[in-house]
């Protein structure tokens, strides 16, 4: 049996991996949402870890308002940096594996190319900086560490693009959606699929960084176009560009994660982010 915590357990990729756990009988999950453990606290960490028995740790703990981050920059960083440099001191003390997840936005969206793991990062906005600090704790450390950059996460749970166009698509509001952003939107269930699928693998933990989302790239626009279509409802939808949108944070404009390292590494077929479209609606259904 594999003890696995996971950190952040009410947030959307935590509630993905509570919903597969039932498939995966050799794996012992522990769920624990911010109120139960507050990762930015380490004596609560130590405390926990000392009266139980982990093996792993997924950290789906972050803060993720890529907006709200800009207003206030120093609660992004006790969450993303602090939060995860407590994690490394746990996972290096107790030998305890540790998978971070991070994401796309450490890019800059500049390079029209594939991404990989290697590729420079330059994050534009205080939620990417923060991310990329924690993973660049986790690379530093002498833990035994998986970090997965991922892309646009959408699922039945918690609040993704998804579920906020259907919403608002049942309303029958206008809805106005970027259509100069591209990226590779991400269903949950096939990440949380793969984090167990890693979990399984006797390849190394050490140091590595693994690029996850969906095959396909599209736009905001499109991709609501799509939420739309397959969930058979109807609204005015309207293209409208970046610069016409008011939003606080900086978002690229284009990222293509390259998928093809962690493909190899776990013999993995990837569903194209639409198949996963149509499994996500019919779930919400
Ligand atoms: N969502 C996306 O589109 C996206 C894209 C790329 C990468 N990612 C990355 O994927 C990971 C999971 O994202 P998500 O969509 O599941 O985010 P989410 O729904 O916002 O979940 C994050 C969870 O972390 C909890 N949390 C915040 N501070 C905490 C703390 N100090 N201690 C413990 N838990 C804390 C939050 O609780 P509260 O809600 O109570 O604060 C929330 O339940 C994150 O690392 C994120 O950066 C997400």
């Amino acid at each position: 049996m594999i003890n696995v915590l996971v950190t952040g357990g009410n947030g959307q990729m935590g509630r993905c991996l509570d919903h597969i756990k039932s498939k995966h009988s050799s794996i012992k999950f522990l769920f624990l949402s911010k109120d139960k453990l507050d990762i930015t606290i380490y004596k609560s960490l130590l405390n926990f870890i000392q009266e139980h028995e982990v093996d792993v740790i997924i950290n789906c703990a972050a803060y993720t308002k890529v907006d709200k981050a800009e207003e206030e920059p120093a609660n992004a960083k006790i969450i993303n940096v602090l939060g995860v440099k407590n994690l490394i001191k746990i996972s290096e003390t107790f030998h305890i594996k540790l998978i971070h997840i991070s994401t796309d936005y450490v890019f800059d969206g500049y390079s029209v190319n594939n991404l990989k793991e290697e590729d420079k990062t330059n994050p534009l906005g205080v939620y990417g900086k923060t991310k990329l600090e924690g993973e660049n704790l986790v690379l530093d450390s002498n833990s035994e560490a998986i970090i997965i950059r991922t892309s646009w996460l959408f699922s039945p749970f918690g609040n993704n693009f998804v579920k906020t166009i259907l919403k608002r698509s049942h309303l029958k509001q206008k809805i106005s959606v970027i259509n100069d952003q591209r990226g590779k939107p991400t269903y949950g269930i096939d990440l949380a699929e793969t984090i167990i699928k890693l979990i399984h693998s006797s390849k190394s933990f050490k140091n590595k960084i693994y690029h996850f989302s969906n095959k396909g790239v599209t736009t905001w626009y499109d991709f609501a176009k799509s939420i739309i279509k397959l969930s058979g409802s109807k609204c005015d939808l309207a293209p409208i560009k970046t610069e016409n949108y008011p939003l606080k944070g900086l978002r690229p404009k284009n990222l293509d994660l390259n998928t093809e390292l962690i493909e190899t590494t776990l013999n993995l077929q990837i569903p194209n982010w639409k198949d996963s479209l149509n499994e996500c609606l019919k779930m919400i259904k």
